[in-house]
């Protein structure tokens, strides 16, 4: 009896966990947090100096959480400010810009910013970490999707969510669900949950269809050199179908993959005797 009324109490007890925000600048780090915790946006453009920091309380699977956000600037000019708060952080929010390449191309820089001042000790596997794919209200700039977001993030193991800070679409649910990860992995013992690690598609899958995406016409598509027989075009099809195929394959994009091969196959085999 005692021990399940101490456990009761003891998940009462307040969780403090520190989160940080990451991500080139401009691409809506502070207005993400502010559409969460003050329920407005700013679209005039005030860039962070340094670190933001604020604390607000959140109620989750019978807890209270109380969240010590960091809000982090973009820009490199900063570094050496920001570089003091990566330690000891339980949640990422990294944000790109779904209308600026160079943002989403940025993720890997962050998280390697990140390893780096964790040095040897830190581990970024038991960090939770959240992807926003931001400004989606400017869909007539968008320029990339969300098969490409999707991808790189689940293949992390990380969160992804299609988020406007402008409009609120997709920050209640991405805030959600970044928090409840969050406890899952400190009732957990520090560990991020087998769950978020178990993703479903493989990285060979994951490479492909990278590979598919930026491949630059339908010889290099298939991975055969140009004037290659039937036989060798045939084969190449036939290995890529079979790791790409929807009814196989989860991973996002795949879908489109599987099409571009298809269509590959069909161009090279036309004009091939
Ligand atoms: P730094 O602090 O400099 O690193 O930038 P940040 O990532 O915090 O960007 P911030 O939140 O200040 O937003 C940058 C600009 O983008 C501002 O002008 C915002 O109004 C605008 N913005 C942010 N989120 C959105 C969004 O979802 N949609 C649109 N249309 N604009 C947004
Ligand atoms: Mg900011």
């Amino acid at each position: 009896m005692e021990t399940n009324l101490q456990k009761r109490k003891e998940s009462r007890k307040a969780l403090r966990i520190k989160v940080i925000s990451m991500g080139n600048a401009e691409v809506g780090k502070s207005c993400i947090i502010k559409r969460y915790c003050e329920k407005r946006f700013v679209p005039k453009y005030q860039t962070t100096i340094g670190i933001d920091y604020g604390v607000t309380k959140v109620q989750m699977k019978e807890r209270e959480i109380k969240v010590n956000i960091f809000d982090m600037a973009g820009h490199p000019f900063f570094y050496e400010v920001r570089n003091e708060f990566y330690k000891d952080t339980q949640g990422v929010i990294l944000v790109y810009d779904v209308c600026l390449k160079e943002s989403f191309e940025s993720l890997d820089a962050w998280l390697a910013e990140m390893k780096q001042e964790l040095g040897l000790q830190g581990n970024i596997e038991n960090v939770v970490f959240v992807v926003c794919a931001n400004k989606i209200d400017c869909s007539k700039h968008r320029c990339v999707d969300e098969s490409e977001g999707r991808l790189w993030a689940e293949s992390r193991g990380f969160l992804y969510f299609e988020t406007s800070a402008q409009s609120g679409e997709g920050i209640n649910e991405m805030f959600q669900s970044f928090y409840s990860s969050i406890v899952d992995m400190c009732e957990n013992g520090g560990k991020r949950p087998m769950s978020s690690i178990n993703i479903g598609f493989t990285k060979e899958q994951a490479d492909t269809i990278r590979r598919i995406r930026s491949s630059k016409d339908s010889w290099d598509m298939l991975g055969v050199k140009p004037g290659a027989t039937r036989d060798e075009v045939n084969k190449a099809y036939r290995k890529l179908a079979v790791l790409l195929h929807p009814d196989k394959c989860v991973a996002p994009g795949s879908e489109d993959a599987f099409k571009a091969v298809v269509n590959a196959r069909t161009a090279l085999l036309k004009n091939i005797k």
